[in-house]
């Protein structure tokens, strides 16, 4: 390993399931500071192509409900234990953080896929920062992320699509470590 605790830390880096997760989430110039963190990514053209937005305390109920609505909405079906669970989805959330990718598809020079990219940098950039500062964080989607109805509910514009919903909080325990990947499996030289 490099003599460098940055390179080690960033190293055994791991996301912290949102259940295990818990208060208090970081705050005032804390959370100021992580959240200007989030926004230093790589970005071609400077279009600055996201945004975020903050949910906690009573909004995280209150969008778990609407989403146990929506999902009652668009699967009539749906197993009531699936709508419970739903509405318990934020029951222990700390601090949820929306990424929002701003998309301009027609830019002269700059695709879209290199403005979604610079997006889920900044979701990664949440999820490294959160815990730099000593917090757990996970990077969630689910068919929240791509439902319409709910873009609509957190105020989502024209080409704007939700890329993730991070969980932000205190580590309430310690995840189970999970299998890596194994670079030699994804790393190859080429030769010319
Ligand atoms: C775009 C994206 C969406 C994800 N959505 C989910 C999700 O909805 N549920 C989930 O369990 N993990 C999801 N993950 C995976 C977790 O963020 C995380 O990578 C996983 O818990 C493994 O932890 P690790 O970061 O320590 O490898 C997603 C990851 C990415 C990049």
């Amino acid at each position: 390993m490099p003599a460098s605790p940055l390179f080690a830390a960033l190293a055994r880096r791991r996301s912290v399931p949102a259940r295990l997760l818990t208060i208090p989430a970081p705050s005032g110039a804390e959370r100021e500071a992580l959240l200007a963190f989030a926004l230093r990514v790589p970005d071609h053209g400077r279009l600055q192509p996201w945004r975020l937005i903050t949910i906690e305390g009573a909004a995280l109920t209150t969008l778990a409900a609407r989403l146990a609505e929506r999902l009652a909405a668009r699967e009539p079906d749906v197993n009531p234990a699936r709508l419970d669970k739903e509405r318990a989805r934020y029951a222990h959330a700390a601090l949820v953080v929306a990424v929002v990718a701003r998309i301009d598809a027609g830019h002269a020079r700059i695709p879209a896929q290199e403005q979604l990219l610079s997006a889920g940098c900044v979701a990664y950039s949440l999820v490294l920062g959160a815990e730099a500062l000593g917090y757990g964080a996970q990077w969630l989607t689910g068919w929240a992320a791509y439902d319409p109805a709910v873009a609509a509910l957190l105020g989502l514009g024209a080409g704007e699509s939700l890329i993730g919903l991070v969980h932000i909080g205190s580590v309430g325990e310690e995840p189970t470590p999970i299998p890596r990947a194994q670079p030699a499996a994804h790393i190859s030289a080429w030769t010319a």
